[in-house]
């Protein structure tokens, strides 16, 4: 006999894990979910909101704003008539400070939201050990829990190159890099994808020369190639030393900075010298320790949980979400999948579509897409039409100062059904909501191009976008 018995077991707290056992426990399941890592808890319990809150989504954008203050104070305010006297400085120290405060809050926020939906909170790693009278046995740390139901959500963690060892100090992962003490003089990061290019940002507006050393020959792949193309030109006339094409050599790490062999786009040797070097070549999902064989719970070569487009495993009443499963490593993506898959254990219906799951990436100027790119649908051999207007045709981004990037919406050629629409541009992950809503709907482009949106805002350049479509934009 186990040491507990509950309805559900969750195991993970990040945004899979705790919003599952949140709506487990609003329909009126009882409900239990583990969480082992304490990462930075200054007393080593573990902490609930997962790499999410503790080290992902939530610091990263705190020192984005951060950042991008220091920038705008710099360079936005003296454009604008704001003088402030003597050299913009940033203390660092209190800038992580600050960061680590918004962290806590939120942590610890979520045990509230626990206690307030009567969700169990049990301090430990999960391993699965068996099957029992009345559901499947899991160890969590020093007691056995028997559950009907479980759900997995022990999300991902990142991925590290061979020779390259990370310490968190010298050469950081996703942790470190969140967490410097000092803006590096000169800081490398190994791959241009979205760590890569936030963090870049971060500490490239903070003072850093960057170099972002990618493997692809082409910049930004997964965007909308219009989007990659103007990214790649407003990166790095901010700075951003962005190189394709590279493959990293020998890495040699010392006391006070790394010096990093790669070869070149062109074939030729260089050599890089930082103080810092950021490895974010990807995250792998995280099934160590969870026993997985023991109950023969299908993980794929790749590490991943195998799931069904319900998140049901091979398992019968066991699911799992989140980056551990197929799918784009994101948190809102994780929540949707953890509110389906409680409402499908409480005999509901449960729903989420993979394919609008709005993907951003908050640097400046912010980008974010929903749907099909051009070159998706060119290659699906699928009839579109575009719609594509910058910013700079609109008042109110005249008026920030920041006119940057445009909208740009793809429909179906025969039906007007929107198939993708692709932002770069401020309030780019605001912005995109509307775009989700009316793919959600089924929406065409006529459809938000028959909508009135509130002048002047940066949404009536989605509004013209549409109009775009049809060729009849009414302000470019
Ligand atoms: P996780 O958040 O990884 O949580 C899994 C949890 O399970 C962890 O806390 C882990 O300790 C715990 N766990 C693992 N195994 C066990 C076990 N056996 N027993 C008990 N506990 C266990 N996504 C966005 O949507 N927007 C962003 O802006 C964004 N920014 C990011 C920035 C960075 C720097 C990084 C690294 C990621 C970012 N992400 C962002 C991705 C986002 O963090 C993940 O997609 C999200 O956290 C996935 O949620 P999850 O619950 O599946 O997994
Ligand atoms: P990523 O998959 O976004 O980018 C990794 C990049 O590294 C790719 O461009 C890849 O080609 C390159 N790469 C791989 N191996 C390499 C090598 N040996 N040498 C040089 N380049 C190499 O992964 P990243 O940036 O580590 O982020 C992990 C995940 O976390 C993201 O995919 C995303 O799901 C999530 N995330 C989401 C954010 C957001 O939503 N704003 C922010 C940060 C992370």
């Amino acid at each position: 006999m186990a040491d507990k018995q509950f309805d559900v077991l969750v195991i993970g707290g990040g945004p899979g894990g705790y919003v599952a056992a949140i709506r487990a426990a609003q329909l009126g399941f009882k409900t239990a979910c583990a969480e082992s890592n304490p990462y930075a808890d200054p007393k080593g319990e573990p902490r609930l909101g997962g790499t999410c809150l503790n080290v992902g989504c939530i610091p990263s954008k705190a020192l984005l704003h951060t950042s991008h203050l220091f920038e705008e104070a710099e360079h936005a305010f003296p454009t604008q008539g704001i003088r402030l006297e003597g050299k913009v400085s940033i203390d660092v120290p209190v800038m992580i400070g600050r960061k680590n405060r918004v962290v806590d809050q939120l942590t610890s926020g979520i045990k509230g939201l626990f206690k307030k939906n009567k969700v169990t909170f049990l301090a430990g790693h999960g391993s699965f050990e068996g099957n029992g009278p009345a559901g499947y046995v899991v160890r969590v740390g020093a007691e056995t829990v028997e559950a009907r139901h479980v759900i997995i959500a022990t999300g991902s963690k990142p991925r590290h190159l061979p020779g390259i060892p990370v310490d968190n100090r010298i050469v950081c992962d996703n942790v470190g890099a969140l967490d410097f003490d000092s803006v590096p003089k000169k800081l490398g990061v190994i791959g241009a994808g979205v760590i890569g290019l936030e963090m870049g940002s971060v500490w490239r507006r903070l003072g850093a020369e960057v170099t972002v050393l990618e493997a692809l020959p082409d910049f930004m792949p997964f965007a909308d190639m219009d989007v990659a193309k103007e990214a790649l030109k407003v990166f790095t006339k901010q700075g951003l030393d962005i190189r394709t094409g590279v493959t990293i050599g020998e890495t040699k790490v010392g006391a006070d900075g790394v010096s990093l062999a790669y070869t070149g786009k062109d074939g030729k040797e260089a050599r890089l010298e930082c103080e810092r070097l950021i490895v974010s070549v990807g995250r792998v999902p995280n099934t160590e320790g969870l026993n997985a064989s023991t109950v023969g719970l299908d993980v794929s070569d790749r590490g991943q949980i195998v799931v069904d487009g319900h998140c049901r495993t091979n398992l019968p009443n066991v699911y799992a979400v989140g980056d551990v499963v197929r799918g784009p490593m994101l948190a809102h993506k994780a929540m949707e999948e953890a509110v389906m898959v409680a409402e499908i254990i409480a005999g509901q219906a449960g729903h989420a579509n993979l394919d609008t799951v709005p993907g951003v990436i908050y640097t400046s100027p912010e980008i974010a897409w929903v749907g099909k790119s051009e070159q998706q649908l060119k290659a699906e051999g699928v009839a579109y039409r575009a719609g594509k207007i910058p910013f700079m045709a609109n008042g109110r981004a005249l008026g920030t100062g920041d006119p940057t990037g445009f909208v740009k919406m793809l429909a179906d050629a025969n039906t007007d059904r929107i198939l993708g629409v692709h932002i770069i541009g401020a309030n780019a992950s605001e912005l995109i909501s509307e775009a989700v809503v009316a793919m959600e709907f089924g929406g065409a482009a006529e459809d938000l191009a028959r909508i009135c949106h509130a002048h002047p805002t940066l949404s009536e350049v989605v509004h013209e976008a549409a109009l775009a479509v049809d060729k009849r934009p009414l302000h470019f």
